[in-house]
């Protein structure tokens, strides 16, 4: 199956010197900011909403949306969110490092549809190299007359900072990420009251956005809403960045169309499972996504819609692929652990909860499980999400808390008796296990 390049293209055509402010105006970059520079803000945002861009980052959010909702407070700022943390994304990472240009000029759309004179750059601290790559191509973009004062001389004054993380998940989450932006500790705020559009980066109004989504905007601009439509499937517009990882033959970022399946994914674009095994479930979107299993899913199409209503996300795009071979506890532990070490601390439930339920993972994967066991994971994972649904309920301030439950809630639903198995081993002698729901 072929990919559809847009976002890739030029790194795919120019694989030497894709990050290199020649070969981008080369192949015509900043013409697009030139012309959103000659556009209105309204002009620029019903644009972006028409053409239904969605954010990229793991909300699913409209763009041209959120841009509507921008306060009209001044100074207002821009950040692109560039931490990408969530386990198994790696999408920002070679769009950041291949096509550094791309985003930038994003970013001079952005900021001119929004009014914006002052942007940021924030990327986790652990990618060195796409830093390094934004850093330069910033500083060209700056020599050639494209940032400053005076904006491709149109007298438009837009600054662009980077910023490096130091390594946390949760400053991913956009109001955690201002927080560190500012200099404090990279805690969520609660939303509502205010969101980061009407009170963000210094309390004033502020554009948060992925690096990918921003990144579609010069070739909206350039192409327009009918071709950029016509890329997607019904409301999933545009093409998709796929990171698949885990027990395919051919793991790796892939830019597609929504609506083609899962089974096309894994097997066609992807290469089928390692050694030619069988596929035992795959997380659609992230670590935090619940998982999906062959039986159901495999020959869903890959939509929001599609994904959202069969009770998962596509989130930030993060395929992780599981074969027969896995030890489905172990896996779910792990996730488990992931979200425990990131929390911040601030939420009873999260911090307390994410815990237990990695402690409670771990004595069953050492052998010191108990009949118990099953039941409590869920009654942890109540008191941090309520009822274990989905999309889920949260006691807590963030997503973060709820998303360590997906891990749990898919490990019970779907491979319980596996998970039993764990516990019967355990006690070495066959016990009766009293399951929830059962
Ligand atoms: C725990 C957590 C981690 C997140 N990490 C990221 C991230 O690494 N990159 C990102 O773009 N969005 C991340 N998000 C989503 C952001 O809060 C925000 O919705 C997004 O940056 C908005 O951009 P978009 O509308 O273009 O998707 C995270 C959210 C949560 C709750
Ligand atoms: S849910 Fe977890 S990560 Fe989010 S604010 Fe609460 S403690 Fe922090």
């Amino acid at each position: 199956m072929n990919q559809t390049r847009v976002l890739f293209k030029r790194m795919t055509d120019h694989p030497a010197d894709s990050h290199t402010i020649d070969r981008y105006l080369e192949t015509g970059g900043y013409e697009q900011a030139r012309v959103a520079l000659g556009r209105t803000r309204d002009e620029l945002v019903e644009l972006v909403k028409t053409s239904g861009l969605i954010g990229r980052g793991g909300a699913g959010f409209s763009a041209g949306m959120k841009w509507s909702f921008l306060a009209p407070a001044r100074p207002a700022y821009l950040v692109v969110n560039g931490d990408e943390s969530e386990p198994g994304t790696f999408k920002d990472r070679q769009l950041l490092e291949r096509d550094p240009h791309q985003m930038v000029e994003g970013m001079i759309i952005a900021a001119v549809a929004n009014e914006v004179h002052e942007a940021f750059v924030y990327i986790r601290g652990e990618y060195p190299k796409p830093a390094r790559r934004v850093q330069q191509a910033v500083a060209d973009a700056y020599e050639r007359g494209f940032l400053g004062r005076d904006v491709m001389g149109t007298g438009y004054h837009l600054d662009i900072t980077v910023h490096l993380g130091a390594g946390a998940y949760i400053c991913g989450e956009e109001t955690a990420l201002l927080n560190s932006l500012e200099g404090r500790r990279g805690e969520p705020r609660l939303k509502p009251p205010f969101f980061p559009a009407a009170k963000g980066l210094y309390m004033l109004p502020t554009i948060v956005n992925n690096v990918e989504t921003i990144s579609n905007l010069p070739h909206i601009v350039e192409r327009g809403i009918e071709w950029y439509r016509g890329l997607g499937h019904d409301v999933d517009t545009g093409t998709f960045l796929f990171s698949v990882s885990g027990h395919v033959k051919k793991p790796g970022n892939y830019e597609l169309p929504h609506g083609i399946t899962w089974r096309q994914l894994i097997y066609d674009v992807a290469g089928g499972i390692r050694d030619d095994n069988e596929l035992k479930a795959w997380v659609p979107g992230g670590a935090s996504a619940p998982w999906f299993v062959p039986s159901e899913h495999l020959d869903l199409e890959i939509t929001k819609s599609v994904t959202d209503s069969s009770g998962s996300m596509l989130g930030s795009g993060a395929v992780i692929v599981m074969d027969e071979t896995t030890d489905m506890v172990a896996a779910a532990e792990r996730l488990v652990r992931f979200f425990a070490e990131e929390s911040c601390g601030q939420c009873t439930p999260c911090r307390e909860g994410t815990t237990w339920l990695d402690m409670i993972l771990r004595r069953m994967l050492d052998g010191g499980g108990r009949a118990v066991d099953l039941d409590l994971l869920y009654d942890v994972s109540d008191n941090i999400s309520v009822g274990v649904g989905w999309p889920p309920k949260q006691t807590t301030i963030c997503p973060l808390g709820p998303s360590a439950v997906s891990a749990v809630k898919s490990l019970l639903e779907y491979f319980r008796p596996e998970a039993e198995a764990h516990i019967v081993r355990a006690n070495r002698v066959p016990v009766t296990i009293k399951g929830f729901g059962q």
